[in-house]
């Protein structure tokens, strides 16, 4: 067992340390918001945050995560309230969405870090790649998500996804707590 937090609960998984921890969150933890991309660790769609930093998830093995605090996207708000989740959404920086997940949580790392970001330290900070080239609105999506952190700017609240987090652990022992264990789902 691998014990970590995973957006604020207690997770065991039962998996090959070696496994990279996309796979725990996708198959095992039924988080399916992180995405897999290239595998290799040049496209940033896999990217969760681990103790606050984004990292690729594709090269973060489970053994590596021991202890430590992951947050998905699924994590980053339950209501699509973060001010970057709203910013993206305002901007309409999304087309296909597959990227969307890892840039939103590198650039909630960005603001976390630094409200006020100027686009050479967005550029340097998003690495992500995006095929559908959201490039231009994702730097007004992230500063304008840092003038909301900021309160300088409300943004009204995007209408709640509809998805719950329960409904998404449902079925995932994992998810319920330490102890309960985690199998080797393949959802
Ligand atoms: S899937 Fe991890 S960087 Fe592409
Ligand atoms: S919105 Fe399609 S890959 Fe970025």
């Amino acid at each position: 067992m691998t014990a970590m937090t995973v957006n604020e609960r207690p997770v065991d998984f039962d998996v090959d340390p070696a496994t990279p921890l996309l796979w725990a969150l996708r198959d095992v933890a039924n988080l399916t918001g992180t995405k897999y991309g290239c595998g290799v660790g040049d496209c940033g769609s896999c990217m969760v945050l681990v103790d606050g930093e984004a990292l690729r998830s594709c090269l973060v093995t489970v053994a590596e995560a021991e202890g430590r605090s992951i947050t998905t996207i699924e994590g980053l708000s339950r209501d699509r309230s973060h001010p970057v989740q709203q910013a993206l959404v305002a901007e309409q920086a999304i087309q296909c969405g597959f990227c969307t997940p890892g840039i939103a949580l590198a650039a909630a790392a960005l603001i976390r870090r630094n409200p006020d970001p100027g686009a050479e330290e967005i550029h340097a900070a998003i690495p992500n790649l995006c095929r559908c080239g959201v490039y231009p609105r994702l730097v007004r999506a992230i500063q304008r998500a840092g003038r909301v952190a900021r309160r300088r700017e409300r943004i009204s609240a995007a209408p709640a996804p509809g998805i719950d987090q329960e409904d998404a652990a449902r079925a995932v022992p994992g998810m319920r707590g330490s102890g309960d264990g985690a199998g080797g789902g393949t959802d």
